[in-house]
């Protein structure tokens, strides 16, 4: 690769590295400039399938190895993870554009889901329940679910892999991944450094491809694949999940998201602004937890609008490869026109631009970071994912309709709130229909705590000791005549 970055181009299947049968590729891009930065192999049908031979290969041994020996496999991929830090990020940010910080904090962000589950795979309990005779015993085991096909997003190039990856290798499963096609370069880093921590061959195997739609097909016609586990939108996740049916395989969701951001009368102004700036700017927008609908107490609007706009105003657009930039690109002219389009569909019914709105004159896919007021409900900005570095502000008047605003959505992946009365946050919390709540915090993900959504934002959780109980099936042995012979 360039600039001597280390990361392998082949398909990772069965333990070695290999180009896509025909010598299909497919070409990876930096954002930022447009320019291609690497060729990947683009894996076909043929190779998905190969790929799910291996792991079906591997999964006997990975299944019946000791818990204790995952663990040291996992553990070793942490350190090996850390130690390469500063070429993951770099990969990171030539691939996704994020700011090289946000890389930094990224690779932090994957490998703590491995460690984590690496002590997770040590904790998976069965059970002995009393029976109703004397002579009978009641065992309740867990067990790996099995092959897992796992389809991740570009936006976490590291961290959405590790995050299904680790606690299904944890759990005794075997992996087929897809990587997103923008970002392919990270995954099969990864996946190299899995080996070297000594993995054995086909617990994980790595598949780029052009061709989604076809492999999903592939993977879900399978019945040797026994769960699905899935980041994206919610229309995809949907599809998936009604060609999963075909075979009953386990799905686990997380799909998209409509945050909003509460910001009551009595909250502290400086902790919400400072809230905003992951909460809406990480990854320049890009995530399925970004803060979209900004909803302020009218009595504290203004102050807290002019505080948000000084602060984006100091941001820096720019290469995330540059110091001091802030803010990068769109992943691409697709996500760009999106923005746009909702900035549009904002002004045209009534909103007012106190920020950019405009793209970024020269390369790649910038778009100014923005701020609009007087947005209303019927907005594009409010009612669908902007996936941009929109702040969209609408005022209310009591802390009910702030409740029935935020809660008048498809989606509940995430939502935030800012007070400082005790009671408010107790019970704003409890009224939320939104799986993971921020109070006073604008930058909660960490691997040990659930994290997925409620309604059209998905279907179970990742991280925390739930996150392992999506790869686990549950058996109940039933042990009649246990001779007591005393
Ligand atoms: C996402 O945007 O899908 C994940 C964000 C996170 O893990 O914080």
């Amino acid at each position: 690769m360039r600039n001597g970055l280390k990361a392998p181009t082949d398909l990772l299947i069965g333990g070695g590295f290999r180009p896509a049968q025909g010598g299909r590729t497919l070409d990876v891009e930096d954002p930022a400039t447009g320019e291609r930065i690497a060729s990947v192999g683009d894996g076909t049908v043929d190779d998905a399938r190969a790929a799910t031979d291996a792991a079906t290969q591997a999964l006997p041994a990975w299944r019946a190895a000791s818990a204790y020996e995952r663990s040291r496999i996992l553990r070793r991929w942490f350190g090996l993870q850390q130690a390469d830090k500063e070429n993951l990020a770099r990969i990171m940010t030539l691939e996704n554009g994020k700011p090289l910080s946000e890389s930094y904090a990224e690779v932090d962000y994957a490998a703590s889901f491995v460690e984590w589950f690496a002590e997770e795979a040590r904790r998976v309990y069965g059970r002995v329940v009393p029976a109703t005779r004397a002579e009978k015993r009641i065992l309740v085991l867990r067990q790996a679910v099995g092959i897992v096909a796992a389809i991740t997003p570009w936006n976490f190039p590291a961290a959405m892999i590790t995050r299904k990856v680790a606690p299904a290798l944890a759990a005794g499963c075997t992996v087929v991944l897809k990587p997103a096609p923008e970002t392919p370069l990270t995954a099969l880093r990864l996946g190299e450094l899995l080996l070297q921590a000594g993995a054995p061959a086909g617990i994980l195997n790595i598949v780029p491809t052009s061709e989604a739609a076809a492999f999903a097909d592939t993977w879900l016609g399978d019945e040797r694949v026994r769960k699905i586990t899935f980041t994206g939108s919610t229309s995809v996740g949907k599809e998936l999940m009604r060609k999963a049916s075909g075979h009953l395989q386990k799905v686990s969701l997380e799909l998209g998201g409509q945050a909003p951001f509460i910001v009551f009368d009595d909250a502290d102004l400086d902790v919400a602004a400072a809230g905003i700036t992951t909460a809406k700017f990480r990854n320049a927008g890009q995530t399925c937890v970004a803060a979209n609908r900004i909803l302020v107490h009218e009595r504290v609007a203004d102050a807290f609008t002019e505080r948000i706009v000084r602060q984006v105003q100091r941001m820096r657009v720019g290469h995330g490869m540059e110091d001091g930039v802030e803010i990068g690109p769109m992943i691409s002219e697709r996500g760009r026109q999106k923005v746009l389009a909702h900035v549009e569909d904002a002004v045209a019914l009534g909103a007012s631009v106190r920020l950019g709105g405009q793209t970024v004159s020269g390369p790649g896919y910038f778009v100014e970071p923005t701020i609009l007021t007087d947005v209303s409900p019927k907005m594009r900005v409010m009612r669908e994912e902007t996936f941009g570095p929109v702040i969209a502000i609408a005022r209310f008047r009591d802390e009910r309709e702030a409740v029935e605003l935020a809660n008048d959505a498809e989606y509940g992946l995430a939502a935030y709130f800012f007070t400082r009365d005790g009671s408010r946050a107790w019970r704003v919390a409890e009224a939320l229909e939104y799986g993971i709540i921020g109070l006073n915090d604008g930058a909660f993900s960490t691997a040990q705590a659930p994290f997925g959504g409620y309604k059209e934002s998905g279907l179970g959780r990742e991280g925390g000791k739930e996150g392992i109980e999506e790869f686990l099936e549950t058996k109940f042995v039933s042990w009649g005549a246990v001779g007591m012979g005393v």
